[in-house]
């Protein structure tokens, strides 16, 4: 997708599975609405191709593609009222009388606003307002809905809230779907996969729990937060793996051969480090730079011989470490996350991308 000579979307081929919740995350600018656009028919690609049951729809008039959308901002109709802005795709869709009343009666039950029909949309929450707006995507019954921030617009607690509710719909209603959020932990929470996009590209498609633990790229380590990514020279010795960050090892664990020595990237995950006083074999001296207290967890910023800064959060029963402390780091091998991406090469945030 090009907007002018600017490319916005490149190289991007997602499938989605019947029934599927799939999560477009991505930052800001990063392409996330245009596909949707192009995926509604709002807007039509440069190049490429859009199947819906494996007919072509790419060419397909917006209101002949059987799509539910919600945006952040409600788009409701403010001078409607409530049954009124959820019958509209029906009569749009030319229904009889009977039909609309019986559909947007099962539509409003579905968000739980029942009673509700006669309400003006002035009166609503900004949750109800939302659950108006996802009852007017659902209610002609269509075989994909897409979500483009339909949370970002409420605070805190009500987002999960209407989150929670939002997967809760989708399981019963079984629709295929496809949200687009900023927010990793809104995406962690719903989705059954994940589709990282960065600048235009996708850089990894997986699960939550696969992308968590088995980032592809350095992108996908750092945009679930607080990884410890760290680069270095990776080399076996005694039939133990290293990686070698300029004097500092971090061992992995041992590889089924030895042919992807050479510059690598890491992510360790600040859970996975344990603190001790004691020095342990193969593990990493440190000194606290930091400790926070968060309740349940300590989280601890360290500083290792080398310069780097690690970030470990030790659950708070664990013996505690104030500042200045000189500890050392251990985890299990196992725990060390090799990223199969060479640093520096391909679509990563470094490399920036052909969209901005
Ligand atoms: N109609 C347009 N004309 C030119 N550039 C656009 C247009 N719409 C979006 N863009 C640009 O395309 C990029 C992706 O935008 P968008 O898909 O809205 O990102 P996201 O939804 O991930 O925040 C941005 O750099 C944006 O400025
Ligand atoms: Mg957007």
């Amino acid at each position: 997708m090009e907007f002018g000579a600017v490319m916005v979307l490149d190289e991007f081929s997602l499938d989605v599975g019947q029934g599927e919740f799939m999560t477009i995350l991505g930052a800001s600018g990063s392409g996330k609405s245009t596909l949707l656009g192009i995926i509604s028919g709002l807007r039509q690609p440069t190049r490429g191709r859009i199947l819906l049951d494996g007919a072509d729809i790419t060419g397909a008039p917006a209101n002949r593609r059987n799509i539910g959308l919600v945006f952040q901002s409600y788009a409701l109709f403010p001078t409607m009222n409530v049954f009124d802005n959820v019958a509209f795709p029906l009569k749009v869709r030319r229904r009889g009388r009977d039909e609309i009343t019986r559909e947007v009666g099962r539509a409003l039950s579905l968000v739980r606003l029942d009673s509700y029909g006669a309400r003006r949309i002035a009166e609503l929450s900004g949750g109800q307002q939302q659950r108006v707006a996802l009852a007017r995507a659902l209610v002609f019954n269509p075989s994909v809905l897409l979500l483009d921030e339909p949370l970002g617009a409420l605070d805190r607690k009500l987002r999960q809230e209407v989150q929670g509710e939002i997967r809760d719909l989708q399981r019963q209603v079984g629709i295929t779907t496809l949200l687009v959020t900023h927010d990793q932990e809104e995406a962690l929470s719903l989705s059954d996969r994940i589709a990282i996009v960065n600048a235009g590209r996708l850089e990894q498609v997986g699960s939550p729990s696969e992308l968590y633990s088995r980032p592809a790229t350095a992108y996908v380590a750092d945009f679930f937060g607080s990884s410890n990514i760290v680069t270095g020279r990776l080399h076996e010795e005694g039939g133990l793996r290293f990686l070698d960050d300029r004097g500092v090892r971090f061992l992995c664990e041992a590889a089924a051969n030895g042919a992807d020595a050479g510059e690598r990237a890491l992510s360790l995950r600040p859970e996975s480090i344990r603190l001790d006083i004691e020095p342990a074999a193969h593990g990493v001296a440190a000194v606290v730079d930091q400790a926070i207290y968060l309740g349940t967890a300590v989280r601890y910023r360290l500083v290792l011989d080398n310069g780097r800064q690690l970030v470990a959060v030790v659950p708070s029963d664990q013996q505690q470490h104030p500042p200045a402390t000189r500890v050392w780091l251990r985890w299990r091998p196992g725990d060390i996350w090799l990223i199969p991406q060479k640093p520096g090469s391909g679509n990563t945030a470094a490399s920036g991308g052909a969209s901005r």
